[in-house]
């Protein structure tokens, strides 16, 4: 048993996708959530900016003491998680593994689909996962930029018409590759998830990358006994920029109004 908290980190307010699926398989872990909301987005920055603000985001998180650190953010985990992993001695959980696992089973042609940032993408992370495991899986990867802005603003409902024509513009390429599985590699997305199905069809299957990495944890935990003893964890929330508006997106994200406390953390000083 470890009743210590278990941080999460995004570059803002998407990880809370994860954060949401970490409560729900682990109700008694105290959650303490970081979102990077003043340099978000990191989608469209290079490697070393990436691996700059996540340094700092764990540095954030271990002023904590921490059990672990599940980095919720599809572009940190595919561009920085080797060096998190190294200059840390606890465990880190990134997406991009557990997600790679979940898509090669639930694949049944071997042709699975990967939306993420431009950053995400351009890592080849995800590729080199799949191909670890299985190196029999052609995979399909395709860079979203249009996705997180919509999410943000609240366009993502089947139905609402911009959100289905990016969708389709995007999707269609993907959709014409025969792929029998998605990998929706963001934080962002799986909120589109209604409108990304309808599109590809009843015989896709979308991989949730948080929530599978959410179970991945929760499962590495559990083996080795590292779970609270406690019936309902408290969760705290950081952010990095104005505390203004994060009730309103924290509710699209965690699907629920949201009245916790949320605090303003300087994240240039870690
Ligand atoms: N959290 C990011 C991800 O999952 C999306 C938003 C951003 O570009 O920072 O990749």
């Amino acid at each position: 048993m470890d009743q210590r908290p278990i941080g999460v980190f995004d570059s803002g307010m998407g990880g809370l996708t994860a954060l949401r699926e970490l409560r729900q398989i682990l109700p008694g872990e105290e959650l303490i959530y970081f979102g990077d909301t003043g340099r978000v987005p990191y989608g469209g920055r290079g490697r070393e900016t990436i691996l700059r603000y996540a340094r700092q985001d764990v540095s954030f998180l271990r002023s904590f003491d921490l059990k672990a650190v599940v980095v919720a953010c599809g572009t940190v985990s595919a561009n920085a998680l080797t060096e998190l992993k190294a200059e840390n001695d606890l465990p880190i959980f990134g997406v991009v593994g557990p997600a790679a696992w979940a898509a090669v089973e639930a694949t049944r042609n071997r042709r699975v689909g990967l939306i993420g940032t431009a950053a995400s993408i351009r890592s080849g992370a995800y590729e080199r996962e799949m191909e670890a495991i299985d190196p029999g899986v052609a995979v399909v990867s395709l860079a979203c930029p249009l996705f997180v802005p919509l999410v943000e603003n609240g366009r993502f409902r089947p139905g609402d018409p911009v959100a289905e024509l990016v969708a389709r513009e995007y999707l269609t390429p993907l959709k014409e590759a025969g792929v029998d599985t998605l990998v929706l590699g963001c934080t962002h997305y799986p909120l589109l998830a209604e409108v990304i199905g309808a599109i590809m069809g009843p015989g896709v299957t979308l991989i949730d990358s948080g929530a599978a990495c959410a179970d991945y944890a929760g499962a590495w935990l559990r083996e080795r006994d590292l779970l609270a003893r406690r019936d309902v964890g408290a969760c705290r929330y950081f952010v990095s920029d104005s505390t203004q508006d994060f009730a309103r997106l924290a509710s699209i994200f965690l699907g629920q109004p949201v009245t916790d406390p949320v605090e303003r953390v300087e994240i240039e000083q870690y």
